[in-house]
């Protein structure tokens, strides 16, 4: 595979921020290092061979084996499912999880059937967009039976996309794949593909079925005119040749995560908007720190070659008008999405959130990027539940703040403002446009802890605390961990769990301790805490998107897992966080080789689980029981074991209960 041809195959290395990190400070370099430093190549030596390294499996495991593997206690009640891999998706005994959404399915009454052999971004601009993320549900009428379905499509992958970009050549006495540039054609398909889906959906008899054409339906894209609003708006460091008012900006980029607002509103994460930008800075551009703090320009796709403002050297100012959290009025199919810069520009993961006591709203933000930080923005304004209208620029107006993880378990949130501590025209800033377009830099000057990636951060109504995804960060060294990043190399992530003071969702000021440090328990360098009552099929690893049900009931999906990295699927965990079962994990899903986990989502009768399934087959030639390439090809001819019924298609699945009823109770 040449340089060029992997860097157009971005897949997960990409969406994984698997570059070096960009973060330059040296804040949080404190800390206790762990006895149990473990080499990663070690550890997957281990891992795939338990039984032929007794000497490492620790004496908790030993008696989690003999456990009769009580779960009294446990929130869950369902028969766990077994880890492992293959082609499909799995579900435990007695659900189904049935496909409700697949790239290229039509939307509207005019859309053309999906037709890979003949995609066009017309026709992609009317149907299901490229590799579904976040999924949320605004219902309609208060039914949890009938509402809108609300998903991003971060990116796109061409080659499992395009049918003929892929060419397999003899390299190195290997064989090797070689992907072609994209056409301009090909590039505007992507475009098309990015963003987001609204559509209606209902459930009849059991099942859920989406309402084709329904007049609230709505592609998002990356061509999709949107307004920036808040304190960056109209700044002279927005400002482009097509938009001299840096007022309106073309598109959303790598909607990762996101959520949905108290007040029925969608909110899109733009998380990995470094690779869509290419070419270089004029020499000397005052933006130029800015940009390498982000990774900008990445290049991993093309568009720069056929659009100026994806080009650096043509549009200098362009970056600073992504990054953002994006918001959408599912209403009003004709709304201009705006993008929320009081919210801070980083590598945005989600945006869930809370009502505070208080009435003001609390959204918890994660960067997902090694070593960077852990956010939230509490409004200025109050929600009102009785006037929708009067929320619909509450996101304008508030404060950011990042965190500060101490090592006695306290916690403070630093407020982001203007002219406050560090953030003064001596650094650079003159005024509160320059701190949210350069979020991160500002959070640097706060000491802000720098984290293993901070991915989903979810609050829990039900028992008041919030937990935080922290997915993995290989790049940690022993001498950088610290209390809240306790672990070195740290392949398989952990969950901070955050106590507001006074239960106070705006609070200054909390407590945070370490749910669950992921991994193998069985292997006792890799120090995971899941409890003994956790099977073999019940621990995971790196921990990404989450949801808490109604009954305040807490599920992690995973993304990174597969045969090299712990020997099964990424899947969705039931993960119990009080009493005696505290930190007892239990498989629920797993999906088909290649895939991330992402969502998921309970509708809010908790009687389904949404669940998106990402890249599915990305890299499974990797894993010779799949039988299929990883890329789009004619198969019959180069890949004699190609099943067709195997998957293609990011999807969204839908998971019930046979026979009706909650999910897991
Ligand atoms: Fe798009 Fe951080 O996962
Ligand atoms: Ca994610
Ligand atoms: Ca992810």
């Amino acid at each position: 595979m040449t340089d060029s041809a992997e860097t157009r195959f971005r897949t997960s290395l990409l969406e994984e921020n698997d570059g070096p990190p960009v973060n330059p400070t040296d804040n949080r370099t404190m800390g206790e290092i762990i006895a149990a430093r473990f080499s990663r190549r070690g550890f997957l030596k281990g891992s795939l061979a338990v039984s032929a390294i007794a000497a490492t499996v620790s004496p908790l495991a030993l008696v989690a084996a003999d456990d009769a593997r009580a779960t009294e206690g446990s929130a869950f009640k369902f028969d766990e499912l077994e880890a492992g891999i293959d082609e499909k998706h799995h579900v435990a005994p007695g659900y189904d999880a049935d496909v409700l959404l697949r790239w290229g399915d039509p939307l509207f009454a005019d859309s053309p059937e999906f037709d890979p052999t003949r995609q066009s971004a017309e026709a992609q601009a009317k149907q299901f967009g490229y590799n579904n993320d976040y999924v949320g549900y605004i219902p309609i009428g208060g039914s949890a039976e009938h509402g809108l379905l609300v998903v991003n499509h971060e990116y796109t992958n061409p080659h499992l996309m395009f049918p003929g970009i892929v060419n397999i050549v003899e390299k190195d006495g290997k064989k090797a794949a070689e992907v072609a540039p994209l056409s301009k054609e090909q590039v505007d398909v992507e475009m098309a593909a990015h963003g987001g889906t609204i559509v209606e959906i209902r459930k009849q008899g059991g099942k859920w079925q989406v309402v084709r054409d329904g007049k609230l339906n709505r592609r998002i894209m990356s061509t999709t005119a949107m307004a920036l609003s808040g304190p960056v708006a109209g700044h002279d460091r927005v400002k482009t040749n097509a938009d001299p008012s840096g007022t309106k900006v073309i598109g959303t980029l790598n909607n990762c995560a996101g959520g949905v607002t108290p007040w029925g509103t969608y909110v899109m994460a733009e998380e990995n908007i470094h690779g869509y930008f290419s070419g270089e800075l004029p020499e000397g551009h005052k933006e130029a720190a800015n940009y390498k703090r982000l990774g900008i320009p990445e290049g991993a796709y093309e568009w720069g070659a056929h659009y100026d403002r994806f080009n650096l050297s043509k549009e200098p100012n362009e970056p600073n008008r992504f990054g953002w959290i994006v918001e959408v009025d599912v209403n009003d199919p004709n709304s201009v999405p705006r993008k929320r810069t009081a919210m801070g520009r980083f590598k945005h993961e989600g945006a869930e959130s809370i009502v505070a006591r208080d009435g003001r709203v609390v959204f918890y933000l994660g960067d997902d990027e090694r070593f960077d930080y852990v956010y939230k923005f509490v409004t200025s304004g109050m929600f009102n539940p009785n006037d929708r209208a009067a929320n619909m620029n509450l996101l304008d107006n508030g404060t950011l703040h990042v965190a500060k993880f101490a090592e006695d378990g306290s916690l403070e949130w630093m407020p982001i403002v203007f002219g406050q501590g560090p953030l003064t025209a001596e650094n650079g800033f003159a005024g509160q446009a320059d701190v949210l377009i350069e979020t991160r830099r500002a959070a640097d000057l706060l000491g802000a802890t720098k984290m293993d990636r901070p991915e989903d951060i979810q609050p829990n109504a039900g028992n008041g605390k919030v937990y935080v995804m922290l997915t993995n960060n290989s790049k940690r060294k022993a001498d950088q961990v610290d209390a809240a990043n306790p672990r070195a190399a740290n392949a398989f992530g952990h969950i901070i769990e955050i106590v507001e003071d006074g239960g106070d969702f705006t609070a200054a000021k909390g407590k945070w301790e370490v749910l669950l440090k992921c991994g193998d328990p069985s292997v006792a360098d890799v120090g995971a805490t899941f409890s003994t009552a956790t099977t073999a099929n019940g621990w995971f690893g790196m921990p990404d998107n989450c949801a808490v049900d109604s009954a305040g009931r807490l599920w992690v999906a995973t993304d990174g897992q597969g045969p090299k990295a712990t020997g099964r699927t990424d899947g969705l965990w039931a993960v119990d966080t009080d009493g005696a079962a505290r930190a007892t994990s239990k498989l629920f899903f797993r999906v088909p080789i290649g895939a991330e986990m992402c969502g998921p989502l309970f509708a809010p009768d908790d009687q389904t689980a949404f669940v998106s399934v990402q890249h599915p087959g990305d890299g499974g030639e990797d894993w010779e029981g799949f039988g299929r390439p990883s890329y789009y090809e004619d198969p019959s001819t180069r890949w004699p074991d190609f099943k067709p019924d195997m998957p293609v298609r990011p999807s969204v699945v839908a998971i019930t209960r046979q026979g009706g009823g909650k999910i897991g109770l």
